[in-house]
């Protein structure tokens, strides 16, 4: 049977697509290669959200099918999700030796095509259609595939994202939002349970609207944080996660859930993209300055010593030097535990791309460094703070760069690094932070009086 290297751009659910794919394939008989020389098929998982991304995907097929021609291999290429779906049959007319394109809605339908391929039937496939329910349609696991995903797993909840923030290609490339159901979610979160898993992040582009269409507020509580109470529900299931939520999702029955919930874990990304009320609003975020420092008061109130970290854009069209240092003043307010920053990228189709008043790229670069200092000051600082305290982690597996030592998280999201054997696995154990790195903890297992 053919093997297959599938390699992902991107975020999150990006990964976890990825990783449906494989599993599908694995199931149908293909084997995963290491590395794309060895591989009939080379699957690009792209990504769109910046154009850098996009450059980077492009950039490393036209290397693929460059190798391949030049050593006289017959391999099968394909992109897959976000820019297959912004760009669709425009990738073939850019690279002729793609043979596959397939967008965010037709994953499921990725061995059939490749299989379509491999036997000559078809030249090239593109299938960028919408499709309903393909929401649900995300299910199979590679369990055991990799140390990290046997003991903690991403389930996708819904898809898409009715927000149109004016930078973002998202509701392009992913449509709009659609939501699995509460038990189709719950049955597939025991299933890996009952597989050894002991962490589950839920995934969507929105999560905090999740069920918005399908579902009523039940005693005061949103479809979403009625779906984590079914979840905390689950025998052996210790960690909860979810990613990406927006700050307006953050309300009285979210807030109150992390301090109700044991198995919540105490991390929020919280996106705030600017400090500037007027660039907010040209962003079309739907909150304020002081109501996004209000949730950020409120999560803390509610559990001290929570993680909290955000996305942030320097250079948004318009945005002068004076809402720029609204940016910087909001983040010595906030004291984010980690921040993403990002230089403002025109996408295309978005309304801000034909805003007037684009900052120069010098400026956007200029914002960037700056931002990024002062964010990384403030998390170099908070990391520091985890000096000699004890922690639980959750142990992923061995360290990707060094396999002597184990790699595990903290509740607050915080990558640890110490020590450890494969008997450690997938274990919730104490560690005592000796030092830290950059992002990374150094611990030692605690020795418990
Ligand atoms: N340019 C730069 N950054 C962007 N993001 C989304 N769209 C753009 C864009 N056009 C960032 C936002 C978002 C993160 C995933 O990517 O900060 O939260």
């Amino acid at each position: 049977m053919p093997s297959v290297f599938i390699k992902t751009y991107g975020c999150q659910m990006n990964e976890r697509d990825s990783e449906a794919v494989a599993a599908q394939l694995v199931a149908k008989g293909y084997s995963l290669a290491k590395s794309e020389a060895a591989a009939d098929v080379v699957l690009l998982n792209t990504c769109s959200v910046r154009d850098f991304a996009e450059q980077k995907a492009i950039n490393k097929m036209k290397n693929v099918v460059g190798t391949a021609r030049s050593e006289k291999r017959n391999q099968i290429v394909g992109f897959l999700g976000c820019m297959a779906q912004s760009r669709g049959r425009e990738l073939i007319d850019k690279l002729p030796d793609v043979d596959l394109v397939l967008g965010t809605q037709k994953f499921h339908r990725a061995a059939e095509y490749l299989d379509e391929l491999l036997a000559g039937k078809r030249k090239k496939i593109v299938d960028i259609e919408t499709e309903a329910k393909s929401e649900a349609t995300i299910r199979e696991h590679l369990l055991n595939g990799s140390a990290k995903t046997s003991v903690s797993a991403f389930v996708s909840i819904m898809q898409g994202c009715n927000q149109h923030c004016t930078f973002c290609i998202v509701p392009a490339t992913r449509g709009e939002e659609r939501s699995r159901t509460i038990p189709d979610i719950v049955a597939e979160c025991r299933e890996l349970v009952a597989r050894g898993v002991r962490e589950i992040t839920l995934l969507g582009q929105i999560v905090t609207s999740f069920g918005k269409r399908d579902y009523h507020e039940l005693a005061g509580k949103s479809a979403f944080v009625q779906l984590l109470d079914a979840v905390h529900e689950i025998d052996g299931l210790e960690r909860i996660r979810f990613t990406s939520p927006h700050p307006k999702g953050y309300g009285d029955d979210l807030v109150e859930a992390y301090a109700r919930l044991p198995k919540l874990c105490e991390s929020a990304h919280l996106p705030l993209q600017s400090g500037s009320d007027r660039i907010l609003k040209l962003m079309h975020r739907g909150y304020t300055r002081e109501k996004f420092l209000g949730i950020v008061e409120k999560l803390r109130r509610a559990k001290p010593g929570i993680g909290i970290t955000t996305d942030i854009i320097a250079g948004f069209p318009g945005e002068t030097e004076e809402d720029f240092e609204l940016t910087l003043s909001l983040c010595h307010e906030a004291q984010f535990d980690n921040a993403y920053i990002f230089k403002y990228s025109q996408r295309r189709d978005t309304p801000a791309a034909d805003m007037a008043d684009q900052v120069p790229q010098a400026i956007r670069e200029e914002r960037n460094h700056r931002l990024l200092e002062l964010v990384n000051e403030i998390a170099g600082r908070k990391y520091d703070g985890f000096i000699g305290r004890q922690v639980e982690i959750l142990v992923e597996g061995p360290s990707k760069k060094n396999a002597a030592r184990y790699t595990g998280r903290t509740r607050c999201n915080r990558i640890v690094l110490f020590d450890g054997s494969a008997r450690h696995q997938g274990q919730l154990m104490d560690v005592k932070i000796e030092r830290t790195g950059s992002f990374t903890l150094y611990g030692d297992p605690a020795i418990l009086e």
